[in-house]
Formats: structure tokens, C-alpha cells, sequence
């Protein structure tokens, strides 16, 4: 549970700095069916990062969810399946088909909507008709850990621009999405704690203080957490040296976990680190009651991140500021999975352009080339990505009345406007 596995045949560090090979990691090809305002679309793109320009409501920021989902979880809108489907939609169900390569050669793989999940005796909040069944090279995955260990990918929005300011659930759930990069049963820990919690919840909730049965779900919260607390601190670890290489105009961030299971992680054995957090739910009982939720666990920690040359923490920063020390904690997770991997993740940047000045794009461009990732980036106006140059594939995303959303190859813009 400790150990990270090692990069089977990752480059070495030097190489990984300057290498601008084309990404061992690249979405080929994608086919979408009846996903929000597509109504059938198909794009092949080749292995080099991508530009998708166009209007406002033109359909960029829903081509990049339906990329997210083909990583383990709900996507970069956190949205339920039956959201997705495109309204007006009479078909089988929303799907989506791509074709990737991989350090392991082309693989494919197809994910929608659960086929079981509709149907006239199907109510739309039915919990079957919120699930979505994915295949992997035509055969059917048991679940979707099968895709984290195949694609590996971040993603920045622009709803991302807050997230030092709000709460800590967004700040974790932005490290998970790291961590699952480098831990690809992260997920499964991560559901298995949950549904443990929700449970002795609902028993605390209804004053079923059944032992046995309080016992095992604690042991299994204890069981769980322990592995979701040593996986954040590992990979928090290795970020916060990797975050070190200075990358031109971007800041360095100073980061830290803080959470009292991760802290124990520091100084004791996680069969320890188990053992006191099963007897803090066993002796919380009462006062988690009250509370109406567990007061101990991993699912209270926090990513703290610091602006290091203004001494700052990242919530005082300006926002622009913020978005550059996000960017940096991106592109350093990057670098580390592509260490680790063999391979950069692919990258997935809504408006990226937006908050950046001139110059920090251009950094920012380098950086994706020098990575050898295949970065999908988004903006209303192709000029911001003019730097780019040859280097990206640009296609412009239009919805024609009545037609649905369309992509079109496009060339890449000029230095003059
Ligand atoms: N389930 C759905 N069915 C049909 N259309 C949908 C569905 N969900 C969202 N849409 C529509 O898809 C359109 C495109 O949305 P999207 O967020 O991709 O636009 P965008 O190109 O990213 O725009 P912006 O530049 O404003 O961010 C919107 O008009 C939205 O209303
Ligand atoms: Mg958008």
C-alpha cells in the first residue's frame, strides 16, 4: 500500500526536461453520440497538443468533458449521466468512442450510458439510469479503474480559479484527480471510504447503534482512509519537490497535506495510522451523531498551497496569480507522470488563456512541447493561441442552427490580425 510503483521504463529526469517528441500518450480519434449539444461528431486529431476555438455555447467545453470521461469518475463538470444526454435525444443513450495512443500501443474505448439504465419503467432518478458502462478494446471493463490504468489525464477550468478561495473538497478532489495519475486504485479507496462513511452515517443518523455492524463499517472507513491518506501524502510529497523547477514565469508553490491521518502517516506504521482512526469513529459515535457526519478521517484534509517568492498564502494571491500557481501544480504533476508513466498525461485546459498574459502563454506553450503532452486547450479567439504555431492542430467548434455542433480542421492563425 506504501510503495509507489517505479516507472517501468520512464525517461530519465534530463531527458524529460527537453525531449518535444511527439506525446506517448494522444487522443486519436473520438466519436460522439447524442453527448449535450452533440448530436453525432467525429474528430481525429493528430498526436500534438489541440486548439478548439469558437463562440460562446459553440460546444468546446463539451467536447473536453466527454474527453474527461474517459478517466475514472463523473468528468470535469461532476455531472450526472442523465444530464449529458443530449436533450431531444431519441437514441440508445449518450456514447462516446475513442481511439488513443498509449505506451502500450492503440487502444480503444467506449463509455455511455448504461443501456439498462433507460427504459419506459425506468424513472430518470432511478440510480441504474445514473450509471455508465465503459468498454476497453471492445470487451466490457468490470468498472472503471480499468480506464485509470490506461489514460492518465489533469484538467484546468475556469470554475478551477477559485478553488483557493472556497472550501477544501474542491482543493482534495483536485489532488485525487493527480493522485488516481499515479495510484490507479486511488478511486476505488476513495468510493470504498465514502460509501463506509455514508453508511455509518445513515446507521448514526437513525440511532442504530448496532456494534457489530458499526464495527465493520469503521474498520473498513479505517482500512480505506489509511490508503487514501498514504497515497495523497506520497504523491504530495513528490509534487512538492517536482513544483521546485522553476518554469520561467510561473511561481513556485509550496505545498503541504494537512489531515491528521496523513500526519500520523509521518510518525507511526499505517497499521497504526489504522488503528487510531478506527478508535476515534468508534469513540465519536455520539458526537458524529450530533454532528451528522464523521468529525475524523481523510475526507477533512486539505492541499495547502503558498505563493513561496511573495510568502503568501495562495488564497491572498491575485487571480491571475492563483491561476499561474495552478498551472504550475499541473504542470508539475505532469512532469512526475510522465516519470512515473512513461508517458505525460493528457491535458485538458478550458479557457486556459483567460488570467494569462502574453508572455506566460508562451511559457506555458513551451512547457506542453517540451512535456510531449497532448494538451486540448480552449478559447473564443484562435490569436491567443497564436504562439502555438505549428506546433498545435487548431479546429474551430460551430453550432449551426439546428444541426448540432460541428468541428472543423482550421488553420492556424497568422501573426496579423
Ligand atoms: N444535455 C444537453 N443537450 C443539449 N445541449 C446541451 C446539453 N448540455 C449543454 N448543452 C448546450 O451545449 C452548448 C455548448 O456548451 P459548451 O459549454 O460546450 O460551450 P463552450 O463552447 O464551451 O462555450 P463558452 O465559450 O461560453 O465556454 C450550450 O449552449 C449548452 O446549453
Ligand atoms: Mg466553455
Amino acid at each position: 500500500m506504501n510503495a509507489l510503483p517505479r516507472p517501468a521504463s520512464g525517461p530519465a529526469p534530463d531527458e524529460a526536461k527537453t525531449a518535444a517528441a511527439a506525446p506517448a500518450l494522444a487522443l486519436r480519434r473520438i466519436v460522439l453520440s447524442d453527448f449535450r449539444s452533440y448530436r453525432r461528431a467525429e474528430l481525429a486529431v493528430p498526436a500534438k497538443p489541440v486548439v478548439l476555438f469558437g463562440p460562446n455555447g459553440a460546444g468546446k467545453t463539451n467536447l473536453l468533458e466527454a474527453i474527461s470521461l474517459l478517466a475514472p469518475g463523473r468528468g470535469l463538470r461532476r455531472a450526472r449521466i442523465v444530464e449529458i444526454e443530449r436533450r431531444d435525444a431519441a437514441g440508445p443513450g449518450w456514447a462516446i468512442f475513442a481511439t488513443l495512443d498509449t505506451p502500450a500501443g492503440e487502444r480503444s474505448i467506449g463509455t455511455g450510458r448504461d443501456p439498462a439504465g433507460r427504459g419506459p419503467d425506468r424513472a430518470p432518478d432511478d440510480e441504474a439510469s445514473d450509471r455508465r458502462v465503459v468498454r476497453i478494446d471492445g470487451a466490457p471493463a468490470k468498472g472503471q479503474a480499468a480506464l485509470a490504468e490506461l489514460v492518465h489525464l489533469l484538467w484546468l477550468t475556469p470554475e478551477m480559479d477559485r478553488l483557493f478561495d472556497g472550501g477544501a473538497s474542491e482543493r482534495r478532489r483536485f489532488l485525487d484527480r493527480i493522485v488516481l495519475g499515479f495510484v490507479p486504485d486511488h478511486g476505488r479507496n476513495l468510493a470504498g471510504y465514502e460509501q463506509a462513511m455514508r453508511e455509518r452515517n445513515r446507521l448514526l443518523k437513525d440511532g442504530r447503534l448496532d456494534e457489530t455492524w458499526l464495527g465493520a463499517l469503521e474498520q473498513s472507513m479505517a482500512e480505506t482512509g489509511v490508503a487514501v491518506a498514504a497515497a495523497r501524502r506520497q504523491v504530495v510529497g513528490r509534487l512538492a519537490i517536482a513544483a521546485e523547477a522553476a518554469l520561467g514565469p510561473f511561481p513556485i508553490p509550496d505545498i503541504a497535506l494537512a489531515g491528521e491521518t496523513e500526519a500520523e502517516l509521518g510518525a507511526a506504521p499505517a497499521l497504526a495510522a489504522e488503528d487510531t482512526l478506527r478508535r476515534r469513529l468508534a469513540e465519536g459515535r455520539r458526537a458524529d451523531a450530533e454532528a451528522g457526519r464523521a468529525r475524523a478521517g481523510p475526507h477533512r484534509s486539505d492541499l495547502v498551497v503558498r505563493h513561496r517568492a511573495k510568502a503568501m498564502p495562495a488564497a491572498l494571491c491575485s487571480t491571475g496569480e492563483q491561476k499561474a500557481l495552478l498551472v504550475a501544480l499541473v504542470l508539475a504533476a505532469a512532469r512526475l507522470l510522465k516519470l512515473q508513466r512513461g508517458a505525460a498525461p493528457i491535458l485538458l485546459l478550458d479557457e486556459i488563456a483567460a488570467h494569462l498574459d502574453a508572455e506566460r502563454r508562451a511559457a506555458l506553450f513551451d512547457e506542453i512541447e517540451a512535456l510531449g503532452a497532448q494538451a486540448w486547450m480552449t478559447g473564443t479567439d484562435a490569436q491567443l493561441f497564436q504562439a502555438l504555431g505549428g506546433r498545435a492542430a487548431f479546429f474551430m467548434v460551430a453550432a449551426p442552427p439546428g444541426e448540432g455542433t460541428t468541428l472543423r480542421p482550421a488553420p492556424q492563425p497568422s501573426s496579423t490580425r
